[in-house]
This record gives structure tokens, C-alpha cells and sequence, in this order.
């Protein structure tokens, strides 16, 4: 009886401590629902997603100066294009609002560039209205207008029925279309060689001049160096969907896993690499996978982005993407570089005016 009665309190607090526990644990999920999904999803990633890059990894040699012949060629394993061969090079990219990044592009890859082709619209693929970047500030490229095409395409806000990535399916479809009609109007017997990316997405200067001279087969990926924020940020080789190809009538503008070869160290990707706070609260709105913002309005406080972009941390506020736990681990914890060796030349020429993409520039103008 004695013990009895000594137990019974012990139990009931036992009780209320779990149910208080219980139902903070319930407010706790139910505030923080998508942080927690995403949390889950991310962390346990490498478990269930499969990493579509493609593996044949092509042995990449350069050195300043290196020429493009036979020898080089062989070195690669390719043989020399014969002589005979006229091959024309497209760069062909749908514009963002990157135009520092289109800046840079241009200037890296005029050399050996023919025709660049933009595609560009006045909504996003979410259908929210955006401004024509590259319409609106055409005189800052008037030195590459001979080799320009340029197409607008009418924006809308998404149908009923129609998601973000059916709007860019027909995006990219117009590209395939603005490649066709260029192409068509080159003398009888030319090759296209045409190379397909996002707008930070830049193949190097002397990639590209590889593969105008190299027989390298009818499609290669290029690996490219992965940054965040700036070329301060650097996440590792992991960038792989930029490509080029010799086109041919089954070629189409892609963005996917088209062929099991890479070529390694190939160019630059610098993801969100903006000038301004603005621009990213815009890239953070019109998201396509709004699933990364999950209702969390905080997330667009412009004092947390500008801290998270001078320490390296994850915009979102959440895991990196990642495919293996040692990759995953990797990004959670960047350090700065200190170093700007191998990046595109005019940035380095003009240092002064893009010093927000170089090391110690994370500062953004608001
Ligand atoms: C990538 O595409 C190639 C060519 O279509 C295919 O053979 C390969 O299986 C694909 N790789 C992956 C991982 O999906
Ligand atoms: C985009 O431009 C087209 C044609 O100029 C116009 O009809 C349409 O309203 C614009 N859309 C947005 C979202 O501004």
C-alpha cells in the first residue's frame, strides 16, 4: 500500500511530461513541416537518388599555349579533323539574368565562336512576368551583333494544367527550331558543332577549340568546375549536363544525359553568381523547384542572404544536394579560395568591375 501510493505520483508526472513532450514534438512538425521533409530528402539522398552523370571520363591535357593538332588530338584519343572539313561552332544558351556571366561568356568563347543564339522570354518557366535582360541591354554586347540571333519568346502565366518543366520542354524546343533555321542558311556540306548549356554554365575558350579540331564522335559532356556564389565558392568537378555536339537530324536542345562521354575539366559553372540581393530574392521566387522555399518567407531576408553568401552556406537554408555522403559532407563545410588561377580571362582583365565573382568579394550591392 505504502509503495503504492509513493508510485503514483511518480507516473502521473511521467504522464504529463510525456504528453506535454508528445504535443510539442506534433507543433515542432507542424511548424516546420518542409524543413523537415527537406531535411529527410536531402540528407538521405545518396540512398535513394541515382546520379544520372554520365562516367566514361575523357582524360583532359591543356597547358597555356598548348597547340590544337594531330598531336593533341592523339592525346585525347580522337584522330585531327581532315582539312577539308568546314565546321562551324554555335553557342547556343537561354538567357537568364546573368548578364555579367553573358559578358564574360562572349568574351571567353569570341575566338572561336560563330554564331551565339539567345533565346529569351518575359516570363519565367513558373509564368511570373520577368524583365528581357538581354533585349533591354543589347549595347553592352554591340561588339559581338554580327554574330548574335536573337529570339524573343512571348512569355504567359502558366494553364491549367501545364507545369514549369513542360514550359521549359517548349523553350528549349524553340532553341532546337532558332538552331535549325541558322544552320539551314550555311553552305551545303558544313558541320555544326554546337554546344548546348546554361548561361553559367561556360565552356573554356581552348575546350572548345579541342573539339572544333578533334573528331571526338557525335556528342561529349563537359565536366566543369562547380562554384557558388562566385569563384570564391568552389564545390568540386560535379557539373556535367553542358554538352556539344556534331549535329544531325536527330539532334535536339538538351539539358540531360545524352551520351556516357565526358570530357574532365572543361569550363566553369558558377551557380547563382549575382551582382545584386535583388536578383537573387528573384531567382529564389521564381524557382522551379518552389519546394526549396516551402512557404518560408524568412528565407528572403536580404541580412541572411548576404550572410550566407560572404560564409559559403547554402541559400536555401538547407542540405546540399549531393549524390554520395562524401560529396554531401564535402559541401557542408566550404572554405574560401584564395586562389583565381584558370578561370576565364576576362574576368582577370577586368577584375575591377566583377570583383563580386572573385575571392574576398562576397559583398553584394542591395
Ligand atoms: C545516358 O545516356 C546514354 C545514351 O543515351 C545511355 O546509354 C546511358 O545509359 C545514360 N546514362 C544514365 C546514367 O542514364
Ligand atoms: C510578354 O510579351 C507578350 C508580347 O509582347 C505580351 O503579350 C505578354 O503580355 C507579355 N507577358 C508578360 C508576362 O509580361
Amino acid at each position: 500500500m505504502a509503495t503504492f501510493t509513493f508510485r503514483r505520483p511518480k507516473s502521473n508526472v511521467v504522464i504529463v511530461f510525456g504528453i506535454l513532450f508528445g504535443a510539442s514534438l506534433v507543433y515542432l512538425i507542424a511548424h516546420n513541416r518542409y524543413q523537415i521533409q527537406n531535411t529527410l530528402s536531402y540528407a538521405t539522398r545518396p540512398l535513394w537518388d541515382k546520379d544520372t552523370a554520365p562516367k566514361d571520363l575523357v582524360t583532359h591535357y591543356y597547358a597555356e599555349g598548348v597547340e590544337m593538332n594531330e598531336r593533341t588530338c592523339k592525346l585525347h584519343g580522337w584522330k585531327k579533323r581532315e582539312d577539308t572539313v568546314r565546321i562551324k561552332v554555335l553557342d547556343a544558351v537561354l538567357m537568364s539574368s546573368e548578364l555579367d556571366l553573358l559578358e564574360i561568356r562572349m568574351n571567353e568563347l569570341d575566338s572561336v565562336v560563330d554564331h551565339f543564339l539567345i533565346v529569351e522570354s518575359n516570363a519565367t518557366f513558373t509564368g511570373l512576368p520577368k524583365e528581357t535582360f538581354f533585349a533591354n541591354n543589347r549595347d553592352k554586347y554591340a561588339k559581338f551583333a554580327h554574330k548574335i540571333v536573337y529570339h524573343f519568346l512571348p512569355g504567359y502565366p502558366l494553364r491549367s494544367g501545364e507545369s514549369p518543366w513542360d514550359v521549359e520542354a517548349k523553350t528549349r524546343n524553340t532553341m532546337t527550331n532558332l538552331l535549325k533555321e541558322t544552320m539551314s542558311k550555311f553552305p551545303a556540306g558544313t558541320q555544326s558543332l554546337v554546344f548546348m548549356s546554361d548561361l553559367d554554365e561556360i565552356p573554356a575558350e581552348h575546350t572548345v577549340r579541342l573539339l572544333k579540331t578533334c573528331d571526338f564522335g557525335q556528342s561529349i559532356h563537359l565536366q566543369l568546375r562547380n562554384f557558388m556564389y562566385s569563384f570564391e565558392w568552389y564545390l568540386g568537378y560535379s557539373s556535367w549536363r553542358a554538352s556539344a555536339h556534331i549535329w544531325n537530324h536527330n539532334s535536339y536542345y538538351r539539358h540531360s544525359n545524352s551520351t556516357e562521354l565526358i570530357l574532365s575539366d572543361a569550363g566553369w559553372h558558377c551557380s547563382y553568381c549575382f551582382k545584386t540581393i535583388p536578383e537573387y530574392i528573384m531567382k529564389m521566387k521564381g524557382f522551379s523547384h518552389a519546394d526549396r522555399i516551402g512557404g518560408r518567407i524568412n528565407l528572403l531576408d536580404p541580412k541572411r542572404i548576404q550572410d550566407t553568401i560572404c560564409r559559403g552556406r547554402d541559400i536555401f537554408g538547407m542540405l546540399p544536394e549531393a549524390y554520395s555522403y562524401i560529396e554531401f559532407f564535402s559541401q557542408l563545410n566550404l572554405d574560401p579560395l584564395k586562389t583565381a588561377v584558370g578561370l576565364p580571362r576576362y574576368l582577370i582583365d577586368n577584375a575591377d568591375r566583377f570583383k563580386f565573382l572573385l575571392p574576398g568579394g562576397c559583398k553584394r550591392e542591395s
